[in-house]
């Protein structure tokens, strides 16, 4: 059997695993979009599935749905966005994400080795951040900071 082409928020929440209250976020973010039946009720196409999912990928890795908004006002409004515009909404987003994936690898790496955040509490820290000389680049974990 076919899979149907449109969703009650019932039907996308139980396939996308995400809440319908959070659902109702995203469209009142304007993320996602659904119509109304001649009842009132919303009904979403297939396709919000694959919103969803990349939005909750998205937030995963840490970009914010602000980010996620503003990436998807790329995507067509009146079709079913495909494999190019999902081309065109990676391509924009390639910079911000090799920016977190370094991070994310600077944060792993970082974890058994001093990070220039002043507390001076590990035995490494004052070889790599001596008497916290990082303090004079600025605040935070100067040593995680990413150029
Ligand atoms: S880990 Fe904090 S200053 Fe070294």
């Amino acid at each position: 059997m076919a899979p149907v082409k449109e969703l009650t928020v019932g039907q996308v929440a139980m396939r996308s695993g995400v809440a319908v209250s959070a659902l109702h976020f995203y469209e009142a973010r304007g993320l996602i979009r659904s119509h109304r039946t001649s009842g009132n009720q919303r009904r979403y196409g297939r396709d919000v599935l694959r919103r969803v999912a990349i939005i909750r990928v998205a937030q995963e890795v840490g970009i914010s749905l602000a980010e996620i908004a503003q990436a998807f006002q790329s995507l067509p409004e009146e079709r079913t966005p495909n494999r190019e515009d999902w081309n065109l909404l990676s391509t924009a987003w390639r910079d911000a994400l090799d920016h977190k994936i370094s991070q994310l690898k600077k944060l792993r790496d970082g974890l058994t080795d001093c990070i220039g955040c002043g507390c001076m509490s590990i035995d490494k820290c004052p070889l790599r951040n001596k008497e916290d000389r990082l303090a004079r680049e600025g605040t935070g974990a100067r040593r995680l900071a990413v150029r």
